[in-house]
């Protein structure tokens, strides 16, 4: 019996860039690959519930009508991998919200295809794909391949996670940068960087280098009060600065990191957009359909109020 759920509400524009730009790459991924005796996998581990409930602004002087704001179910990132012709062999989703996964469920009676759904959390779920069958031993192991797309709402994917990912060879991830949030933590001064925001930082780059990168000694101040001078560090990189040191960071795992497609929410760059591959044999056709999608979706991705054509 389909499940009937609450509305998942996220989004705007850049939401239907970042679908689309995913939604091209895998019609040409699937295209590509298709007669090689592959066997492919679409893996969406922050899956959300198939659909996007989004507020759409409709009517105006163009249009010669009162502007009003109405409600529309968009189809959501597993949705639109499900439209993919010709069909991925497996469909594998993730989602930590017990209500959304529920509602995935539904998927399962409306496509004839093999479709996995795991309600948990998706670095964890995601390991244990890749420890077992068919991806780890079995005779069908060097035949998998795959495209994993990491949409997490912040900075919820561990960089071990993005280790086990290289470390197959034989998946492209499409990750979403949380470059906004990262900024977020780290503070002018250093003291204001708490446990949580080193344990936050260390989780998404990998390390701790990110101090010595970012932060540097700032003289000395002497109060009246205490006559030990206080040695302080703060923040000299720039939000690009960081954005480029998460790129470098990114390209010490993964041999192919596409320029990033940025994704702006309310004028500002929010998050960032990239593919992965450490598939050392296909990165001139992974290059190929990645730029491709990338040159076609940056003018409107770029633009400050962004707005999409050919209808939502
Ligand atoms: C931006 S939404 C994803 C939307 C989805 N990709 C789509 O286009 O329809 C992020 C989703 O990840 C889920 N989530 C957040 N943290 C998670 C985690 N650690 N593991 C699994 N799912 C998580 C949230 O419940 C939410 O549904």
């Amino acid at each position: 019996m389909a499940v009937k759920g609450v509305a998942h509400r996220f989004g705007g524009v850049w939401t239907e860039i970042k679908l689309r730009a995913l939604s091209d790459y895998l019609g040409f991924y699937q295209n590509a690959l298709k007669n090689q005796g592959f066997e492919t996998w679409y893996i969406d581990a922050f899956a959300g519930t198939g659909d996007r409930h989004a507020e759409l602004k409709q009517g105006g002087i163009f249009e010669n009508s009162p502007i009003e704001h109405v409600e529309r179910i968009l189809d959501g990132s597993a949705r639109k991998a499900l439209k993919i012709a010709p069909p991925f062999a497996h469909y594998w989703f993730a989602e930590q919200h017990r209500g959304r996964a529920r509602q995935l469920e539904n998927l399962k009676s409306e496509w004839p295809y093999d479709i996995q759904i795991r309600s948990g959390e998706a670095n964890i779920e995601l390991r244990n794909l890749f420890a077992s069958r068919p991806w780890a031993g079995g005779n069908s192991a060097g035949r998998q391949r795959g495209v994993v797309f990491l949409d997490p709402y912040g900075m919820s994917v561990d960089w071990e996670t993005l280790e086990v990912l290289a470390a197959t060879q034989k998946v492209d991830v499409w990750y979403l940068f949380p470059r906004a949030a990262v900024i977020h933590q780290l503070a002018n001064d250093i003291g204001g960087i708490d446990d949580g925001k080193r344990r936050a930082l260390a989780r998404i780059f990998g390390g701790d280098d990110w101090e010595d990168e970012f932060y540097r000694p700032t003289p000395a101040q002497r109060s009246l009060f205490d006559p030990a001078p206080v040695e302080r560090k703060g923040r000299h990189a720039t939000p690009e600065q960081i954005a480029a040191f998460a790129r470098k960071r990114l390209g010490k795992l993964f041999c192919y990191v596409s320029d990033p497609l940025p994704l702006i929410v309310n004028g500002h760059d929010y998050f960032e957009l990239y593919c992965l591959s450490n598939n050392r044999n296909a990165i001139s056709l992974i290059r190929k359909g990645v730029e491709h999608v990338i040159q076609k979706y940056m003018p409107a991705s770029r633009r400050k109020s962004a707005h999409l054509g050919g209808g939502q």
